[in-house]
C-alpha cells in the first residue's frame, strides 16, 4: 500500500509522469502543521478532489512548517508535496508568489495531460488560501504606527497612499508595480482598492 493511503490521503492511481509516482508513493509533509497554525483549503466540483493546507509562520514571516491533508489523485497530492518543498523558509509573499506560477510546477512534475493543471492549481489555492488567512490575522493584531495594509511585503496606508498621490496611479497592478504590495496572497485587494478610491476620489 502506498504510504499516501496509509496516511490518510486516498485517490486513484492513475497513469502518470514517474516524478508524480514517486511523490505519490513517497509523499512529503502530510499531516498537520503544529499550532498556531493557519488553514487554507480548495476542492475541486467536477471531480471532488479536496486538498488541506496547514502553515506555521514564524516572527519573520516564515513557513517554518507546512503540512497537507489531501483526497485527490495522484497529481494533486503530487502537486501539494512539491509545492510544499518550494515554500518552506520563505516569507508569505515569497510564497504566494510561488504559487502564482503554476507552469513552473507542472513542469517539475514532469509531462501531465492538460486537465491535470487544475489538481495543480487546487494545490496552489489551498496554500494561498491558508496565507491569506495569515495575513488577516496579522493585519488585525498590528500594533504599529501606521496601518499595515499589505501583510505579505509590509506595505503600510502611508506609503501607498504617497505613491499614489506622487505617481498618479490608478490601478492595483500599478500600485503593486509601486511598492510590492498586493503582490501575495492578494488579500489586502480590496483594502487598497479603497485607498486608489480615496485618494483620486473618484471610483
Ligand atoms: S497581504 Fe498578501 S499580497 Fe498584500
Amino acid at each position: 500500500m502506498s504510504p499516501a493511503l496509509k496516511s490518510g490521503i486516498i485517490g486513484p492511481m492513475e497513469s502518470n509522469s514517474g516524478a508524480v509516482s514517486e511523490l505519490f508513493f513517497n509523499p512529503r509533509h502530510v499531516g498537520e502543521a503544529g499550532e498556531p497554525r493557519f488553514i487554507g483549503r480548495s476542492g475541486s466540483f467536477q471531480c471532488g478532489a479536496i486538498l488541506r493546507v496547514s502553515l506555521h509562520i514564524d516572527e519573520a514571516q516564515r513557513i517554518t512548517e507546512a503540512k497537507f491533508k489531501a483526497a485527490g489523485c495522484s497529481v494533486l497530492v503530487a502537486a501539494a508535496s512539491l509545492l510544499i518543498d518550494n515554500v518552506i523558509g520563505k516569507t508569505t509573499g515569497e510564497a504566494a508568489a510561488v504559487a502564482q506560477h503554476l507552469d513552473h510546477l507542472a513542469e517539475e512534475l514532469g509531462t501531465l495531460p492538460a486537465e491535470r493543471n487544475e489538481c495543480v492549481l487546487l494545490a496552489c489555492e489551498a496554500l494561498v488560501s491558508a496565507i491569506r488567512n495569515y495575513s488577516d490575522s496579522a493585519r488585525d493584531e498590528w500594533e504599529g504606527d501606521e496601518a499595515l495594509i499589505c501583510t505579505c511585503f509590509c506595505v503600510s496606508e502611508r506609503t501607498i497612499e504617497r505613491e499614489i498621490q506622487e505617481n498618479a496611479l490608478r490601478t492595483i497592478a500599478q500600485v503593486t508595480a509601486a511598492c510590492s504590495a498586493g503582490g501575495g496572497c492578494r488579500s489586502c485587494y480590496p483594502l487598497i482598492e479603497d485607498i486608489l478610491e480615496e485618494v483620486n476620489g473618484k471610483w
